[in-house]
């Protein structure tokens, strides 16, 4: 008789069932805060972030059957306001937004003062999430998440993700300024980021800023075991991620390198887009590649958002050896002047990315010339 292959696994599975025997997230956070001090404080929250994304995941995974699918309607029975992004608010975005907002306050230890979400308006304070006082915005750190990224997925049963990033709190006070202290380049003051992928698995991707780890959800003792060891991305890739029907609309060097790509040697590229920045971000990183989201005609900007998106974001990449650019710069050196901007966004495998810079060089240079020889 063959075992059944759907017997849950359980810890006294036998062995050859199991990969190998996976380390716990919990404990694998209890020993890099043991060994690195400067992390220390950030335990009890990374801790609750863990949570946050098993409960999302298990809103995500019931929306079909409990109704959360659509647009969130207020007590009027009318859909809310758009976003500050200016997109429907979706039911799910909503109580996604609730979840991760208590975990960083009320789960952090005191650890975070405040917390920006794509889905606000303003950040807030926790003492003002907890309905509290002061006590509860007296941390050392700030936090900024994107609670369901590519929420439009969730309807046609597509993945979805969260993504987050803990600052160092910045020298602005948060009375009455509470903005301006999330306002800092993402180099020195972005001290831990990570992204939960909810998809055929679910996996927490982390980075305390010394290399990256993920943790894959088992969905029988639903805990992060730890299964993606000093994530390394290849140092060049196939994957390339962009939505293309905007082709037109990108700039020259963005449509020369994207053409040059396909002129290449047959094989050489692999077109990926799923359309929620964790998915196509987590291909590259696991296969090698290039995630691209650039600026268009429209969007001199392009679309994603620096503070919830892009740093944390690139923070992972560069812990797993890769890059991550505008086209003109380092992500996480460009400083902020507003909570909600937007940036150009290339990630990925280091040659990749390289090759990407090295064309908007190119072309900038050439464009440059011409204007000067005008
Ligand atoms: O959060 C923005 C987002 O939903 C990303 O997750 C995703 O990569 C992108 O928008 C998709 O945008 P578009 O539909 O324009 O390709
Ligand atoms: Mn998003």
């Amino acid at each position: 008789m063959y075992p059944d292959p759907l017997a849950p696994s359980t810890p006294s599975s036998p062995a050859s069932q199991r990969k190998k025997k996976l380390k716990t997230f919990q404990r694998y956070l209890e020993v890099v805060c043991w060994k690195r001090n400067e992390v220390r404080d950030l335990e009890p929250v990374l801790s609750a972030v863990a949570d946050a994304c098993k409960q999302i995941n298990r809103i995500v995974q019931r929306a079909q059957t409990d109704d959360l699918y659509g647009a969130a309607l207020g007590p009027d029975g009318l859909p809310l306001a758009d976003n500050i992004q200016g997109e429907v608010q979706q039911k799910l975005d909503v109580v996604c937004n609730t979840i991760m907002l208590r975990s960083f306050c009320s789960g952090g230890s005191g650890c975070i003062a405040a917390v920006a979400s794509e889905e606000e308006d303003l950040p807030r304070t926790c003492a003002d999430v907890m309905s509290a006082d002061g006590a509860f915005a007296v941390g050392d750190y700030v936090a900024v998440f994107d609670p369901i990224d590519g929420s439009k997925n969730i309807d046609s049963s597509l993945p979805v993700g969260t993504i987050f990033g803990i600052y160092r709190k910045g020298a602005a006070e948060l009375d009455g300024a509470t903005t301006d202290t999330f306002l800092q380049r993402g180099a020195g003051a972005l001290v831990a980021s990570g992204y939960c992928l909810y998809s055929a698995t679910t996996v927490l991707v982390v980075t305390l800023g010394s290399g990256v780890d993920g943790f894959t959800l088992d969905p029988d003792r639903g805990v992060f075991l730890h299964t993606h060891e000093d994530i390394r991305v290849p140092k060049s890739g196939p994957i390339y991620s962009f939505n293309e029907a905007n082709f037109r609309d990108f700039s020259l060097p963005v449509r020369r390198y994207l053409t040059g790509l396909k002129e290449g040697a047959s094989g050489q590229a692999s077109a990926r887009y799923v359309g929620a920045l964790v998915a196509d971000v987590h291909n590259v990183l696991i296969n090698g590649g290039i995630y691209g989201y650039p600026a268009t005609r429209t969007a001199p900007n392009g679309k994603l958002r620096l503070l919830y998106e892009c740093c944390p974001m690139a923070m992972i990449m560069e812990e797993a050896g890769g890059a991550a650019s505008t086209g003109t710069g380092r992500i996480l050196d460009v400083m902020p002047t507003e909570i909600h901007q937007r940036a150009p966004t290339f990630l990925g495998s280091i040659e990749n990315v390289f090759e990407l810079d090295q064309t908007h060089q190119y072309y900038d240079d050439e464009l440059a010339e011409a204007a000067a020889g005008d």
